[in-house]
């Protein structure tokens, strides 16, 4: 498999580039700013680009959309209530296949209503659910703490250990992680009740 990750951006945003191989398929996920370094790698690899994943609708994951599908052709991928340009509407528990890549979508809203995760080979991109030692905010519009709580200690912490975490922003101490690691050292992973969770949320 190739993955390339970029950091691109005033806000530290990662863009990634997946594919079965050099010359194969594969995709985009979350095209941000200042895409022009990622259109050259698609082309230096000859990456077939067959989708663009986006793992929610804020404006610094989905700025480079529009030049990625132009250049490639490719498909805009994006949970069903996205409010942005999409070919292909997914929901929780559906795939994306591109080549003998498979990606599955874990819906986990809380940062906005429409956040994903994508799975795929021992990978997870995580968006802004979950960063190297933190998550997204929820006081932005659409934003919902409680909402974040299952998402963060209901779904993300069940599951697999050894998943590399692949954040949409670098901010953490290490561009990318593991669900085992963030376990253990995420503040915002550790056990909690729902209510100490909005409270933590708060402090
Ligand atoms: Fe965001």
């Amino acid at each position: 498999m190739l993955l390339e990750q970029f950091e691109v951006g005033p806000y530290l945003n990662f863009t990634y580039i997946v594919a079965e191989s050099e010359g194969g398929e594969g995709v985009v996920i979350d095209p941000s700013f200042q895409i022009e370094p990622v259109l050259e790698a698609i082309d230096r690899h000859g990456v077939k680009v067959r989708f663009i994943l986006n793992t929610h609708s804020h404006p610094d994951h989905i700025a480079g959309n529009q030049d990625v599908r132009e250049r490639t052709g490719a498909k805009v991928v994006a949970y069903r209530s996205a409010p942005l340009h999409q070919d292909v509407s997914v929901s929780d528990g559906e795939h994306v296949q591109s080549g003998r890549l498979r990606f599955q979508v874990v819906h986990t809203p809380g940062h906005t209503p429409d956040s994903v995760l994508y799975i795929f080979e021992g990978h997870v991109a995580t968006g802004d659910t979950l960063f190297v030692g933190e998550c997204g905010r929820t006081d932005l519009p659409g934003g919902d703490p409680s909402a974040l709580y299952d998402s963060l200690l209901g779904r993300v912490a069940k599951l697999d250990d050894g998943l590399v975490v692949l954040p949409g922003h670098d901010y953490g101490t290490t561009p990318t992680s593991t669900i085992g690691r963030e376990k253990r050292e995420n503040y915002v992973l550790k056990p909690r009740t729902r209510e100490e969770f909005l409270r933590f949320l708060q402090e």
